[in-house]
């Protein structure tokens, strides 16, 4: 009998595929801004056969990419450690893996123009999806308004939150150019910065905002 939650790309379903997950896997608080990247995994045991390990086309900065994922393989590993089925790294480093576990938002990327923790989305559930990651938001040499005005306002400490906080910036922009300081804040709130410098990032959005 087919199943109707077979996937482009791959000859297994995104049921049986995750049978080989079990639960749990993306059971986390995240802040009201940020998806959590996968849902309905508790369903996944019911039926179907485990499969471990599968090839995944995902598109990421408008190039494809042929990546072989086990079940458990997040977004955020094949970005910062997978490598195509040709054996090059895919190697988007931006994303950063700092709480692994959807608190921080280091690790904020977009999945079809909505902010996703990549930290807690199954690779195979960004299939056939649009995937943007902090290095795919300049325009060739042409860097972001958000970009320019985290330089500007020299938005960044350690730097470790940054990626996460310009996508998210970005994200946020591109819904709404004029946002209110508050609505700054609330679209920033899946984000955090240890260094405390939030209040330099909420400057730095009202400047972008400016230019956009
Ligand atoms: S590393 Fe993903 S939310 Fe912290
Ligand atoms: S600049 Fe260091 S965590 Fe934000």
């Amino acid at each position: 009998m087919p199943d109707k939650e077979k996937k482009k790309g791959t000859n297994i379903s995104r049921r049986s595929f995750l049978k080989g997950v079990g639960t749990g896997t993306v059971a986390a608080t995240v802040a009201p801004s940020v998806l959590i990247g996968s849902e309905k995994t508790a369903d996944a045991q019911q039926v179907g056969d485990a499969v471990e390990s599968a090839t995944i086309q995902l598109n990421i900065n408008g190039e494809p990419y042929q990546v072989e994922v086990e079940a458990r393989t997040t977004l955020l590993t094949v970005l910062r450690d997978g490598s195509d089925t040709s054996g090059n790294n895919v190697d988007l480093t931006g994303a950063k893996l700092i709480c692994d576990r959807g608190e921080c938002g280091g690790c904020t990327v977009m999945v079809d123009g909505k902010t996703v923790y990549a930290c807690m989305m199954l690779a195979m559930d960004a299939q056939d999806k649009q995937i943007t990651t902090v290095e795919g938001i300049a325009d060739g040499d042409d860097l972001h308004p958000v970009q320019e005005a985290f330089i500007q306002h020299d938005a960044l400490m350690c730097g470790f939150c940054t990626p996460g906080f310009i996508v998210s910036s970005t994200a946020l922009l591109s819904e709404n150019t004029k946002p209110t300081l508050e609505e700054i804040k609330v679209g920033l709130s899946g984000n955090t910065c240890r260094c405390g410098h939030l209040s330099v990032h909420l400057d730095a959005v009202k400047t972008a905002s400016k230019k956009m």
